[in-house]
This record gives C-alpha cells, sequence and structure tokens, in this order.
C-alpha cells in the first residue's frame, strides 16, 4: 500500500494529525453545564501563561516552603512505610514541602524502627517536618510520669516539632484501641504548658466541630491540621477489623464527621470573631482534598496562612519508583500554577 504524503506546515509540524484528533474526539469532549465546577471564576483574559515555577516560596512553621501542599501523616514501622516515607520526603526536598510523619509511637521505646521514620537527611534541614503521637499515648506518658520521651524523641527524629492526633472514634472503633481519661484539650493545654516545642493538633479523618475549632484556635499551637472527613476515615477504617456485629451497630457513627469546606467556614468566622484571642497562626487544610483544584480553592478561602494536605492522594503514588511520585507532585504543582494565573474563587 502506497502512503499518501501529508501536507506538512513547517512551524506547525502536527497540525495534520492534531485536526484529525480534533474531528474524532469532539464528541467525547463535551462537558454538562451541571458538571461545571461552581467554585472558581475562570478569568482567560489577565495573565499569561505562568513559566514553571512561578509559584512564590513563602514562610511556613518556620522555614521556607516552596509549594503550599504538606505531606499528611502517614505509618510508618514497617520495610515498606519505610520507603514510602523516604520517597515522599525526596519529594518534600525536591518541591520544597512540608510533611508530618505517621505515628511515632513505636520510637518511644526502642530504635528498631528509627530508620523508616528517619528521614531528615533525606528532607533537608530547611523545611518542616513533625514527629506523630496519638493524644492517648501523651496522656499514658504524662501519667506513667515519662514525658521527657517526648523531646527524647524530637531530638532523635531532628523535627521541629510534634503532631498530636486526636481520634476518640477511631479509638473506640479498634479492636484494641484506646481509653481516654481526660479530655484531648487538657492534655493538649498540659503539653504546651510543660514543652515549648512546636505543637500542630490534627484529627485523623472526621475533623473538628466548631466547638472544638473555637478551643483549638485560642491555644499557642504551631498549626491546626484539619484531618476532616470526605477522604480516608480511620474510625471506619477500625471498624473494618473489628466483628460484623460491631460493624453493623457502629457504621453510621463512624462514617460522620465535618469536611474541609464546612470546618473552613467555621474557622474563617471564628477566627473573626476571635481576633486577637485567635492565637494559632495557621492551617493544614487536609481530609478528602482530592487534588490541586481543592487545595487551590481551600487555601484561598481561608484567612489564616495555610497549605493544603494530603494523606492517601500521595501514598497512591508514593509506593512504587520515585518518578511516578514526583511526576504526581509535578503534575499538582502545575496545575496550582495554572489555577492561580486563570482562577479567582467566588
Ligand atoms: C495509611 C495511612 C496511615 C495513617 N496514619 C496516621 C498516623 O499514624 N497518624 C495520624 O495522625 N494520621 C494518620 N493517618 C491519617 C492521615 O494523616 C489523614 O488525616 C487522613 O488520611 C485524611 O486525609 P486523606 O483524606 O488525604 O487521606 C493515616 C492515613 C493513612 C492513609
Amino acid at each position: 500500500m502506497t502512503t499518501v504524503p501529508q501536507p506538512t506546515t513547517p512551524d506547525d509540524p502536527t497540525a495534520v494529525s492534531r485536526k484529525k484528533d480534533h474531528i474524532d474526539l469532539a464528541f467525547r469532549s463535551r462537558v454538562e453545564s451541571g458538571q461545571l465546577d461552581q467554585r472558581f471564576y475562570y478569568e482567560p483574559l489577565l495573565a499569561a501563561h505562568p513559566a514553571p515555577g512561578a509559584l512564590a516560596a513563602f514562610p511556613f512553621l518556620g522555614k521556607i516552603l516552596r509549594t503550599p501542599i504538606w505531606v499528611s501523616s502517614m505509618t510508618g514501622g514497617t520495610a515498606l512505610a519505610g520507603k514510602i516515607n523516604h520517597q515522599l520526603a525526596r519529594a518534600c526536598a525536591e518541591f520544597g514541602m512540608g510533611m508530618g510523619l505517621g505515628s511515632c509511637r513505636q520510637l518511644l521505646y526502642s530504635d528498631e524502627h528509627l530508620p523508616d521514620f528517619d528521614v531528615r537527611n533525606t528532607m533537608g534541614a530547611d523545611l518542616p517536618l513533625f514527629a506523630n503521637l496519638g493524644v492517648a499515648q501523651i496522656e499514658k506518658l504524662f501519667e506513667q510520669k515519662e514525658t521527657d520521651r517526648i523531646p527524647l524523641l524530637l531530638q532523635k527524629l531532628r523535627v521541629d516539632g510534634l503532631i498530636v492526633h486526636v481520634n476518640p472514634l477511631q479509638e473506640a472503633m479498634q479492636p484494641e484501641g484506646d481509653v481516654f481519661k481526660r479530655s484531648p484539650l487538657e492534655v493538649v493545654q498540659e503539653l504546651l504548658q510543660r514543652f515549648d516545642f512546636k505543637i500542630i493538633v490534627k484529627e485523623v479523618g472526621q475533623g473538628f466541630g466548631p466547638e472544638s475549632l473555637r478551643a483549638l484556635l485560642q491555644l499557642p499551637l504551631a498549626a491546626i491540621e484539619f484531618a476532616a472527613a470526605g477522604g480516608t476515615n480511620f474510625a471506619k477504617l477500625e471498624l473494618l477489623r473489628s466483628s460484623a456485629v460491631k460493624q453493623e451497630i457502629f457504621e453510621k457513627i463512624a462514617a460522620l464527621g465535618h469536611t474541609a469546606v464546612e470546618m473552613l467556614g467555621w474557622t474563617n468566622a471564628l477566627h473573626a470573631e476571635l481576633g486577637e484571642r485567635c492565637r494559632t497562626p495557621n492551617l493544614i487544610l487536609s481530609g478528602g482534598v482530592s487534588d490541586f483544584l481543592d487545595g487551590y480553592f481551600l487555601t484561598k478561602k481561608s484567612t489564616l496562612p495555610a497549605v493544603y494536605g494530603q494523606a492517601s492522594g500521595f501514598l497512591k503514588h508514593a509506593q512504587g519508583e520515585y518518578a511516578e511520585l514526583k511526576a504526581y507532585v509535578a503534575a499538582q504543582v502545575r496545575g496550582l500554577e495554572l489555577a492561580g494565573a486563570f482562577l479567582k474563587i467566588k
């Protein structure tokens, strides 16, 4: 069969195949009006294409970030978790992001799993890296008069501070879960009184209601991480590890919580209402954030300086080759650059 030579335009060599693609794909490219994202004004007139690398660096938690994304706490203590942590830290170093480690409870008593969490060298000294403990563990350390273990843990990991996760429903659903004897608020207040390292408080996928946010905002925390509902939910996850009877009874309570959008509405209103009494200067907007568009929307809507965080979004891409994770983050960064140039928040 003889092929007919296709005419080409010297400055546009793909013109012919592109025009054919347009005809082939046009009917598949329709967007119904009901599918339009109503959160943004699209302003195509006012900016050129942003140059790659256009995101401005900014201070956060005493360090400088180049990308407003936070790697939310995930687990450690297994070989795979170690690989994931190191890959995530490498991405943080490359793109200038901050990171929270997963629960470091094991490291309070033994260094056996230290290499899985010890990512400071990979991440570099100039980006925020935080350790993580559950509020139940901290309550126990107070009770046993062993709180010195906490600063030792932070030293060992060379981190900038501690994230405290507050997860009463997860603990209640977990077959081997802990029981809180004091309110998490009391435990966090005592921690703040005793130590001067930076403290962040987060949930684990159900978020905080307005009264909890009101109390948190008035504490001298380094940040609040929402860990809102809408993505991974650890109460539900633990319930899946429980008996069928327990699953049926607690299915609904494990699934409730607050979305990041709902929480941000309350937080902005509380920030305005509390004025000087609002002592927490930063937010990490996380929980159910599916991509840069969600993150852009949330960070632009926040009246407090904020980055957005993802856990499962990163986990999906951090288990294979580093190149996959790098491509994922690079695409999110490009998305943020485009959003910054052409989208305004309604
Ligand atoms: C595999 C995995 C492990 C997690 N381990 C922890 C943890 O140890 N400590 C913690 O505070 N949160 C932990 N989380 C909760 C996340 O930090 C995050 O708050 C939650 O997954 C919601 O974010 P997402 O919707 O982006 O996944 C974990 C999440 C995942 C997916």
